[in-house]
């Protein structure tokens, strides 16, 4: 059986396409336990987890959480707003004295690009990026993979569409670095001033008309404008945005006849989609909620699980 080696998970773009579908196969096993009327095994018994949130989060925080606590290891939240960084503590002091508490993972999001890097430099925890500024969200794209993958059996060979703010999306740079370690034809779609320069450089199609880019797609990925960092400055208003690059039932009628509708959420309804496509049937946008419990649930037991 394959080994994971690795101390900390920060980032997609360093995983090779074995190790990712090593994670997807370990989630698969850990799956069923959510759907047990007993939902905990003791696989990490007396191991601590911490959380650690600079930015809000409502998915990504409980799934650890809940992953943490159905293999039964101890988990401590920490939101910034309820922390000594309020009083002016350094990310760095922080980590020191979380350090000494001795936990064996620590889950941070930040808005600096390279924190959980960071961290890890500092603390002997595991450190699992839990999205950092507009650079990753890799526990986001495992899930997105997973969900693919059950959902159309296979990886390789989709037509996958990204549309909206792909500058300022941490899970569309993580998406197209896990989608192009498969043999997968991505296509980003959004107004030109969310699509960054040299986007074709990581191995993706641009085409701004949404109709064209929508064409025959297997999968189409909603994103969010980040309205946190600055994103409605670069539209000129969310009227037109929603209008052009909202996704409506009659684009969906432009792909695959069992498209599958995902976004990562938290979902601005209106804007960037339709209620009517966000709970219609081709959406699985509740299938990868579900799906990233197994996935985090998977990524600390072979983080922090010992012998696999
Ligand atoms: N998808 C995602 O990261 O959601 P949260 O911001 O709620 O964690």
């Amino acid at each position: 059986m394959m080994k994971w080696n690795r101390k900390d998970l920060l980032g997609i773009q360093e995983l090779s396409r074995e190790e990712i579908l090593f994670i997807l196969d370990t989630a698969e096993s850990f799956k069923e336990i959510s759907r047990r009327e007993i939902k905990k095994v003791p696989t990490l018994r007396g191991k601590t987890v911490i959380t650690l949130f600079y930015e809000p989060s409502t998915r990504t925080r409980t799934s650890f959480e809940i992953a943490a606590k159905r293999l039964s290891a101890d988990t401590i939240n920490i939101s910034a707003n309820t922390s000594s960084y309020v009083k002016g503590e350094t990310l760095k002091d922080t980590a020191k004295n979380l350090e000494s508490m001795r936990p064996d993972a620590i889950v941070i999001r930040h808005s600096m690009p390279g924190a959980p890097h960071m961290l890890s430099k500092i603390v002997d925890a595991s450190v699992i990026n839990g999205g950092d500024g507009t650079h990753e969200h890799p526990t986001q794209a495992l899930l997105d993979l997973y969900t693919i993958r059950e959902k159309k059996g296979t990886i390789d060979g989709l037509k996958v569409v990204i549309i909206g703010d792909i500058s300022h999306s941490r899970v569309a740079r993580s998406n197209i670095f896990s989608l192009t370690k498969f043999n997968t034809e991505i296509v980003c779609s959004g107004p030109p001033t969310m699509i960054p320069p040299h986007l074709e450089d990581l191995g993706v199609r641009v085409e701004y008309d949404i109709n064209r880019a929508i064409k025959d797609a297997d999968v189409i990925m909603m994103l969010r404008i980040q309205k946190e960092r600055g994103g409605i400055s670069y539209i000129p208003s969310i009227k037109e945005y929603s209008t052009i690059y909202g996704l409506k039932k009659e684009h969906v009628e432009k792909a695959k006849k069992d498209v599958i509708i995902m976004h990562p959420g938290p979902m601005n309804r209106g804007i960037e989609i339709t209620d009517e496509v966000a709970d219609g049937p081709y959406s699985v946008i509740l299938d990868q909620v579900e799906n990233g419990v197994a996935v985090r649930m998977a990524i600390l037991f072979l983080l922090i699980g010992g012998e696999t």
